[in-house]
């Protein structure tokens, strides 16, 4: 039966230390790494609410005082940015999280993985569908990816998870999907494992950071135990969800940015500046002639002149 709900929950699991990031990550969370001018989890947050999502769960660690702080007011700054006639600012930072949203912190009490961090948000997601967002993984997207993955959600029910395809040598970075058939966004799951290697894998369809699920996930996570490098997996829930409901892939319309490693980090900060209303034009004058040093000079040889002997 198709249900035609709004997805009400977005869960957002930050409690990973982020140690290919350090030293930037030591004390400051991996998700309130900027891109350009606004930290990951902001992007995270604005994909989930123009998804329609109004309660915003936030699964913690340690050292992730700056996610509250960032998505609390800040009374001090605001008079201070006041006093000073600062109003674009102001407004800027009052538009961080609309009034309309909840905000909601658990505590994952120990690094037992991504299954186990979605099973800490049960108490605040309760019996409805719900989005879970991995902050590492930045979309570049006209309509905003879970938007798309809620539509989907609409015409077919059952869960759906944001998937596209990678090279065959990287599938042991990601969860790694097989599905009923080829053509189309659209497919039924037939299996989902967790980092194959490429010799194992299935295929060469990954997981990205986006999932919608329904509660029913929930009972699963507790059962399934430790999987893949001795963690509660996300995959391994999925995996057993499937045989009881329809799970989908769904091929997204967008570029993800794989913001978990550093040369992702900096493409995006790329792509980003570049499309940035007010800093796009000059940051691409300056591309062009950073890129005019770059280029290899010609030759000797092939500026017809002749070679020394
Ligand atoms: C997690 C999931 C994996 C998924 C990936 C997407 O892995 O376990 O299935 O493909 O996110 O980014 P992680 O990157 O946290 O190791």
């Amino acid at each position: 039966m198709v249900k035609r709900v709004q997805i009400e929950t977005a869960v957002f699991p930050v409690a990973g230390r982020g140690t290919r990031f350090l030293p930037a990550t030591k004390a400051s969370p991996k998700e309130m790494l900027p891109v350009v001018d606004k930290p990951l989890i902001q992007y995270a947050v604005e994909e989930a609410l123009a998804a329609g999502a109004r309660r915003l769960v936030f699964v913690t660690g340690s050292s992730k005082r700056a996610i509250e702080d960032h998505f609390d007011s800040d009374q001090e700054l605001e008079k201070l940015l006041e006093s000073q006639g600062k109003s674009d600012l102001l407004k800027q930072l009052r538009s961080v999280l609309p009034s309309y949203a909840t905000c909601i912190y658990i505590r994952q009490p120990a690094p037992l993985g991504l299954g186990h961090a979605v099973l800490c948000a049960r108490p605040a997601v309760g019996n409805e569908p719900f989005f879970v967002h991995l902050a590492d993984d930045l979309i570049d997207a006209e309509v905003p990816c879970l938007k798309q993955m809620a539509a989907v959600h609409r015409t077919k029910g059952g869960s759906v998870i944001g998937c596209e395809t990678v090279p065959h040598s990287d599938t042991d970075k990601y969860g790694i999907v097989e599905v009923a058939g080829r053509a189309g966004p659209v497919q039924l799951m037939r299996s989902i494992v967790e980092k194959p290697k490429p010799s194992a894998a299935p295929s060469n369809l990954a997981v990205v950071g986006r999932y919608l699920l329904t509660p029913a996930i929930f009972d699963h996570l507790e059962h399934i135990g430790h999987g893949a490098g001795g963690e509660i997996q996300l995959t391994d829930g999925i995996a057993s969800l499937m045989k009881e409901e329809s799970v989908y892939a769904y091929r997204f319309n967008g570029v993800r940015y794989d913001c978990g490693n550093k040369l992702g980090y900096l493409e995006a900060n790329v792509a980003f500046g570049l499309a940035h209303p007010q800093l796009g034009d000059a940051f691409k004058a300056h591309l062009i002639r950073l890129a005019a040093t770059l280029a290899p000079k010609k030759s000797a040889r092939t500026q017809g002149r002749p070679r020394k002997m």
